[in-house]
């Protein structure tokens, strides 16, 4: 069979990005599946709990269907939890892939989809990372304890915080002048949005190889 018709007759690797902020680390994503570097996968839904979240802006650009649940518009955290299951269950992704997604995954999610989400951390697990180490409070702990490495993981998503098995990591050297907000750029820069399409292509092409 040529390599056309042979990619042709593939299952799609199908995934679901799940995200609450600015979206660079979809945009990275978005940006090799249109160079065709994603190892044949492709985001076919954005899940936010953010309906502001300039991520679903990236994704309704490209046309991606995108949803928005939040836990706000659910009278019990129970009701959130299935209404997140039940829609990842119908989107039947390969892969989910928790991009600055800022909500606990629900415990059924974490159950259902074992072994098939992964999440990115923006330092070297097992340092700054578990409970309360989101968003600029991991730079800032780096920089106060002095490391002069910091960096980025990828790593699939178990019942704990920042436990799961590591996938990829990537180091970033510390500068003497560096903020929590520069390091946290660079870091974005050099490691997150290389490493993330990087374990999803890493992925997809073990899927097919099955
Ligand atoms: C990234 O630093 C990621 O590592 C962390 O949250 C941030 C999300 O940024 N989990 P963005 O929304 O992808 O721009």
């Amino acid at each position: 069979m040529d390599k056309q018709k042979e990619q042709n007759t593939q299952k799609p690797f199908n995934l679901v990005v799940l995200v609450s902020g600015g979206g660079t680390n979809l945009q990275a994503i978005l940006d090799e599946m249109k160079a065709d570097n994603l190892g044949g996968a492709r985001v076919c839904l954005v899940i936010s709990n953010n309906p502001d979240a300039y991520a679903l802006k990236r994704a309704e650009s490209l046309g991606i269907p995108t949803k928005c649940i939040s836990p706000a518009d659910y009278p019990t955290r129970t009701d959130f939890d299935n209404a997140l299951l039940l829609a990842l269950k119908e989107a039947q992704p390969e892969l989910i892939v928790l991009a600055g997604y800022l909500v606990i995954l629900p415990e059924n999610v974490v159950h259902e989809f074992s072994g098939k989400i992964i999440n990115i951390h923006p330092s070297l697990i097992p340092s700054f990372c578990g409970k309360g180490y989101y968003g600029l409070k991991v730079h800032e702990a780096a920089l106060s304890r002095g490391v002069k490495v910091s960096g980025a993981t990828v790593h699939f998503v178990d019942e704990g915080t920042d436990t799961g098995p590591i996938l990829l990591q990537k180091a970033v050297y510390v500068s003497e002048d560096d903020t929590p907000q520069t390091l946290q750029r660079r870091i974005m820069e050099e490691a997150e949005w290389k490493l993330l399409p990087e374990a999803i292509r890493l992925l997809a092409q073990k899927g097919k190889d099955k």
